[in-house]
């Protein structure tokens, strides 16, 4: 993906014109770029009994899984996203760090798996270039190709491509094979297995846009948007062609609404087999501007033109805004101050581990909104791009994370990547080139590692600052003293942050990680047994601090940028405080499911200008009458007023970005709040105390999805009492039935010590038949002839030697070449088996496998077992299975024994999870057939919900084939 420019931009190039609007929208001849999805119907298989499956010896001769001919029919099939380490139970002996899953260092039985995917391509790509993009794999992927090992990707976080085009058989069948090896850890938290962001094959013409090959951004003068927007557009050629070609490049605006704007174009000639990068500029009146409140996005259509000829397009979204980071008026959004309001998150959702589906995203940004979040800092990696995609569209700020520090080749090359894979993003607000590098962040390597990733930065994007997150306080040695934005994580205080503002007060300054805050949703009381926090803000390890300390802090000095708590979501790992029995943090200010945890409301309080009121804790204590318990009041409202069953219990002034509480003896009933503003009631609130749990409530936050076996609807279930009011310590066992086009993808319940599964997977019904007798075999000089009469079903071999392929080795010497036959009888039962597979322990060294003389597959590796999909060729009654060897050094043939295996249907599972303190979530996804999904949840002794969420028919995504 590293452009270099392999030749001098030659000839002329001339500005055509700069035009006003209007325009006419871009011609509709057919781009030859297409974009397939490359998602769903992956063969996955847990475990590698291949070893690295590729010979360093010769060139397009990968084994096993990696050779296009291995059958893979008995594999489990999956769509993409899949991450395989939310499917393993939970383990005290594994990382905590990582979420006690059974993965990474000491669990070798768990840490590689292989997905394959078989694919078509018409003829017509045989004049088109391949690529084959992956958003994102943990980690370490061999990649292959149709037996050709075309790469080699280590980090689990950065996207990666190749060009297949050399390598790929147009008309024909494709295989896409990729061992995935998650035994080394990244980070310190979980980090999922898998391929589990998106994979797309990209089609261009021979001469396009080279890939992430456009970049367009738009400056102001004094960075103030006023006047005109000077729009950039770089747009990156890439000739394979061997001729040097004239091109035309225009690009076109189109506005928020659609209308185009604005068309700039610009002539060129490219050299042959080279890329070439074309510069556009244009001046843009009156631009509507983007900022999280109104995420109003432009388009850049770039059309390459040849010879008259369209033969490339892309559409680029993007905005028009500026940002900056001020010492004195800390951060700008459009020239004015905009405090940042921001969450830092990992990437894992309840039920499907590091695997989100698109509309998981949009859930999760949508919860976040409603915190009145208006930042996300993608802690600690680069995130996936659908991530950003959404926070361009529904309106978040970014502060974009690389993973490690390093200015080293590898790493520069990634952070490259990074930049240029997401600097179109108008969410995107500046860059962090790392997180608390404990050891060299205060070094003067660090120091100079630093320097070179932010002149990087310099080279690629003209406009946006960068940071690092920096975990010491008053002190500017090393990173510090070079980065353009002091990040700040946690060390708040007037002899840390104001001491350094002081003595550093050209250097601008952002909250890059604040919080940490721990609590558990719904609990009070602190129980290291059962490993919960209680939801009070009152908790907070040494190094952090609480929701009101940090915000308290922040909010009065504008020279501060805001800042991002860790976290907006609980995450599986680093639980914290306590260890075993939690699976995950406690930092999220919601649980791992999105729910909402009590300190919610006190940033929505400070951070939304809606009038918020929220009391707490809820009010079911029983055995507790007369006991005083803290009521806190979390809201914006001037005064607040507190009633227990009707009563006054005192109004009291809010002081700002803080919360009011009151000691309250118990007594049943209702605790109930009235906000005031300038003496007139504003908002209202009540907690009541509950009954006994009575029923089952299904809740899906969208009722209508596409049916394009992506989108999903996050059920939420909950746990009432008679009348219809959660109870708040329910933690009912709740099943779950599904019904019609959809599928539950996970579960989950947000409590931070559940071991319940997440994902509940079909069970494999397997039987296998030995298939070591009545083998024959006769030497002959060349087996290499399709057509040989040996090999057809109804060949008489009755006076052929009798074969042992039990043995260990033999009966072929060096340079033998034989046939190896058998008959087996089949029934109408097997073969309603999913999958039958033939398993040859091993063949030495090249064999073909005829059924019934048709060619099923091939194996060239001795060194492991070779797997034939036999099912397409075998038909009720006598079938005969020819095998072909040729034996080049030792001793060779069919040996190990051969065993006939049977996938037959697997058993459906049931889906099932406890509900903690009353809620729980079923994540449920489309098929692609349109139809009601009817979710129905049941729990012993409370009446059951069912409810339908409608998938509605779409235009599903392009996908290969
Ligand atoms: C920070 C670190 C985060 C997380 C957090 C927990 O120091 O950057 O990744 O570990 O502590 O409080």
């Amino acid at each position: 993906m590293k452009f270099a420019a392999r030749f001098r931009c030659c000839l002329v190039t001339l500005l055509l014109a700069v035009l006003a609007f209007p325009l006419f929208a871009a011609d509709t001849n057919a781009a030859p770029r297409e974009r397939l999805r490359l998602d769903f119907g992956w063969k996955f298989h847990p475990g590698n009994e291949w070893g690295s499956a590729q010979s360093l010896a010769k060139a397009g001769t990968g084994s096993g899984p990696a050779s296009t001919s291995f059958g893979d029919a008995s594999w489990r099939t999956v769509n993409l996203p899949h991450d395989w380490a939310v499917e393993l139970p939970f383990d005290q002996s594994a990382d905590g760090g990582h979420g006690f899953k059974p993965i990474g260092p000491g669990f070798a039985r768990n840490n590689v798996a292989w997905y394959r995917r078989t694919f078509d391509l018409p003829e017509a790509d045989a004049d088109r270039r391949l690529w084959l993009e992956f958003d994102g794999v943990f980690r370490d992927a061999e990649v292959f190709v149709n037996g050709w090992h075309v790469g080699h990707h280590e980090s689990g976080y950065s996207s990666f491509r190749y060009d297949i085009t050399d390598l790929a058989v147009p008309g024909g069948k494709n295989v896409v094979a990729v061992k995935v090896d998650a035994s080394q850890f990244e980070g310190w938290f979980y980090e999922g297995a898998g391929i589990y962001r998106h994979v797309w094959l990209v089609k261009t013409g021979p001469l396009a846009i080279a890939p992430d090959g456009i970049f367009v951004y738009s400056l102001f003068k004094n960075n103030v948007p006023e006047g005109k927007a000077e729009v950039h557009a770089q747009v990156r050629l890439l000739n394979s062609l061997t001729n040097a070609v004239p091109v035309t490049v225009k690009c076109e605006i189109l506005a928020p609404d659609g209308r185009p704007v604005m068309e700039f174009t610009k002539l060129e000639t490219v050299n042959g087999a080279a890329r070439e990068e074309v510069n556009l500029d244009t001046k843009l009146a009156g631009p509507v501007l983007w900022s999280p409140e109104s995420p109003l996005l432009y388009q850049l259509v770039t059309t390459v033109e040849s010879n008259g000829r369209v033969v490339d397009r892309q559409t680029t979204p993007f905005g028009i805004r500026t940002v900056a980071f001020d010492a004195d008026r800390g951060f700008l959004l459009n020239g004015k101050p905009y405090e940042l309001k921001g969450t830092c998150n990992h990437q894992d959702h309840a039920g499907v581990g590091a695997a989100l589906p698109d509309a998981l995203q949009s859930f999760r940004i949508a919860r976040l909104k409603e915190m009145g979040v208006n930042a996300y800092r993608t802690s600690h990696n680069p995130p996936t791009p659908e991530l950003l995609e959404a926070c361009d569209r529904l309106g978040l700020l970014v502060m974009d994370e690389n993973r490690l520090l390093g200015s080293d080749e590898e790493n520069l090359r990634r952070w490259q990547d990074q930049i240029q894979r997401d600097r179109n993003h108008p969410s995107v607000a500046i860059w962090s080139i790392a997180n608390e590098e404990f050891r060299t962040q205060g070094t003067p390597t660090g120091k100079r590692v630093a320097q070179t990733m932010q002149n990087l930065v310099r080279q690629l994007d003209p406009t946006r600052p960068v940071t690092y997150a920096s975990p010491v306080g008053n002190e500017f040695e090393g990173i510090n003293s070079i980065i353009e934005v002091r990040g700040w994580n946690y060390r708040i205080g007037t002899n840390r942050m104001d001491a350094y503002h002081a003595a550093h007060p050209a250097q601008p300054n952002v909250g890059s990680e604040q919080g940490s805050t721990v609590s558990t949703r719904g609990i009070y009381e602190n129980d290291k047994i059962r490993g919960y926090v209680s939801a009070y803000d009152t908790n907070a390890p040494e190094w952090a601090n609480l929701a009101e300390e940090w915000w308290g802090f922040f909010a009065p000095r504008a020279w501060l940028a805001g800042g991002f708590v860790w976290t907006g979501f609980d995450y599986r790992g680093e639980p914290t405080p306590y260890a075993w029995p939690c699976i995950n943090s406690h930092f999220g200010v919601m649980d791992t499911c999105g729910f909402p945890k009590d300190n919610f409301y006190y940033y929505q309080s400070w951070w939304t200008d809606r009038p918020v009121l929220h009391l707490l804790p809820h009010w079911n204590w029983p055995g507790r009458e007369g006991t005083n318990i803290e009521v806190d009041a979390l809201s914006n409202c001037e005064e607040v007023e507190l009633f227990l069953n009707g009563r006054s219990l005192g109004k009291k002034t809010m002081p700002r970005n803080s919360h009011l509480a009151w000691l309250v003896g118990f007594e049943p009933g209702t605790l109930s709040a009235r906000g005031y503003n300038g003496g007139k009631v504003i908002a209202e609130t009540k907690v009541e105390t509950t009954g006994e749990p009575a029923a089952v409530q299904l809740t899906p936050d969208r009722t209508a999805i596409n049916a394009d076996g992506e989108d999903v609807s996050v059920f939420t279930v909950s746990v009432t009492d008679a009348r219809g009011r959660r109870v708040p310590m329910a933690t009912n066992l709740v099943h779950i039935e599904l019904n019609g086009p959809g599928k539950i993808i996970g579960v989950g319940n947000g409590d931070p010590s559940c071991h319940e599964p997440d994902v509940f997977l079909p069970q494999p019904v397997t039987h296998s038949v030995p298939l070591n007798e009545g083998w024959r075999w006769k030497k002959l000089p060349d087996v290499g002839d399709a057509k040989l009469a040996e090999l057809k079903a109804n060949f008489d071999d009755s006076n052929w030697e009798p074969a042992n392929p039990q043995a260990d080795s033999g009966p072929l010497g060096e340079r033998d070449q034989a046939v190896f036959r058998v008959k087996i009888q089949v029934t109408e039962a097997d073969l309603a088996a999913q999958a039958v597979a033939l398993r040859c322990g091993q063949i030495h060294e090249d064999g073909s496998i005829y059924v019934n003389g048709k060619l099923a597959g091939e194996s060239h590796d001795w060194q492991v077992a070779a797997t034939f999909d036999l099912k397409p060729f075998l038909h009720p009654g006598e079938n005969t299975i020819a095998l072909t060897v040729a034996n080049w050094n030792g001793a060779g043939g069919l040996n190990k024994g051969v065993t006939l295996e049977f996938l037959d249907q697997a058993i459906a599972p049931a889906w099932q999870r406890s509900v903690f303190n009353g809620l729980a979530q079923i994540i449920v996804q489309s098929t692609q057939d349109p139809g009601d999904i009817r979710l129905t949840a049941r729990a012993d002794g409370l009446s059951p919900a069912t409810v339908s969420v409608s998938a509605q028919s779409c235009t599903p995504r392009p996908a290969a084939p």
